[in-house]
């Protein structure tokens, strides 16, 4: 099988296992575990934050922090095609009583900067009062791409002028900044709180990790715990952790490399509707031409051995770990006979 479904389907290579086999451990709900502490410092270094707190997943990485800026009966601002927003079981509202105020994504998962100030809230007893803004990078509905400086830049003066906190979804953070060649320290300079994931590109089987200030981090903890996120030797996975931000963020290139080539190779077939601009990092997303069905055209690759996911109408494909090379020129010429037959 080719799976280009997610990098969540990456396996951790021998010497992680190796790092989680041999790692010392101890209770972190006691805050006793010294491979996660260490994990958590190094987190806090590429950040640039006081504090890092490891959690199981990303979809708990992003409720436990708008979970702590964001009090019961506020709103957030966030875009219609956010991972928070689409994908995550609205757990801020359901656990936190907070509500989601949705604005326009732009194809590179910016926002207009017009509509993100005229949705905050004026303070009137009518409405919930606006606290958080959540921005996610790379943004991975809008193609995998990395949100420019100069749009986080943006965002920050309006917060800043409204009083308001900004949190990053930056499940694929790491992919930014090889993307963009920016470290991860200076893309999130005035971001509130920040979330990445381990298990996506970076390989690791499970695990995410928070950073903000210390006393964000230290409410963070207490959340993390009520919602049944506190682990015990959780040492195991960090160990994974540790390996990845040691050995697995260079690496993010190949992946870069490998979506690029394939939106070059796929943008040839005349029925593949791409803009090959927008791929950027590890995620290319693709509409087919109407003569084209995309049920049809889901089940002609699998039964070659290529799986992807679909979602909205259109195709997602992501590169990762597991795929190499000579699968995207494999995946281009299979694609190319299939759309053939179909058409
Ligand atoms: C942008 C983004 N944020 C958050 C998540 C959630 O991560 P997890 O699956 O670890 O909960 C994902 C998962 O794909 C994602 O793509």
């Amino acid at each position: 099988m080719i799976d280009l479904r997610s990098d969540t389907v990456t396996v951790p290579n021998k010497d992680m296992r190796k790092a989680m086999y041999d790692s010392e451990v101890g209770d972190d709900v006691y805050g006793e575990d010294p491979t996660v502490n260490k994990l958590q410092e190094i987190a806090s270094e590429i950040t640039g934050k006081e504090d890092s707190l490891l959690v199981s997943s990303g979809t708990m990485g992003n409720l436990v922090s708008l979970l702590t800026l964001t009090n019961r009966g506020e709103e957030i601002i966030l875009g219609n095609k956010c991972h928070v927003y689409a994908w995550e079981g609205s757990g801020v509202s359901i656990y936190g009583g907070i509500s989601m105020k949705i604005i326009n994504n732009n194809n590179d998962g910016s926002f207009d900067l017009n509509e993100l100030s005229d949705s905050i809230n004026p303070l009137d007893d009518h409405k919930p009062k606006t606290s958080t803004i959540s921005i996610e990078n790379t943004h991975n509905q809008c193609g995998g791409s990395p949100l420019t400086l100069d749009f986080i830049q943006s965002v920050n003066s309006i917060a800043k002028k409204n009083n308001l906190k900004i949190h990053m979804d930056g499940a694929r953070l790491f992919n930014a900044s090889v993307a963009q060649r920016k470290s991860v320290k200076d893309i999130v300079e005035n971001i509130d709180s920040v979330t990445f994931c381990l298990s996506k590109g970076l390989s690791c089987p499970i695990g995410s990790i928070i950073s903000g200030s210390k006393p964000f981090i230290s409410e963070a903890r207490r959340w993390r715990k009520s919602i049944g996120g506190g682990m015990r030797q959780a040492g195991v996975i960090a160990a994974a952790g540790i390996y990845a931000l040691n050995n697995m963020v260079d690496r993010l290139e190949e992946d870069h490399v490998n979506a690029k080539n394939l939106a070059m190779g796929l943008s040839k077939i005349p029925e593949i509707i791409i803009d090959t601009e927008y791929v950027k990092t590890n995620i290319l997303r693709f509409e087919l031409a109407d003569n084209i069905n995309l049920n049809e055209f889901e089940s002609e690759l699998k039964k070659e051995g290529i799986i992807f996911n679909s979602s909205y109408g259109s195709v997602r494909m992501v590169t990762h770990y597991g795929i190499a090379s000579k699968d995207i020129d494999k995946v281009i010429e299979i694609t190319t006979k299939v759309v053939k037959n179909l058409s």
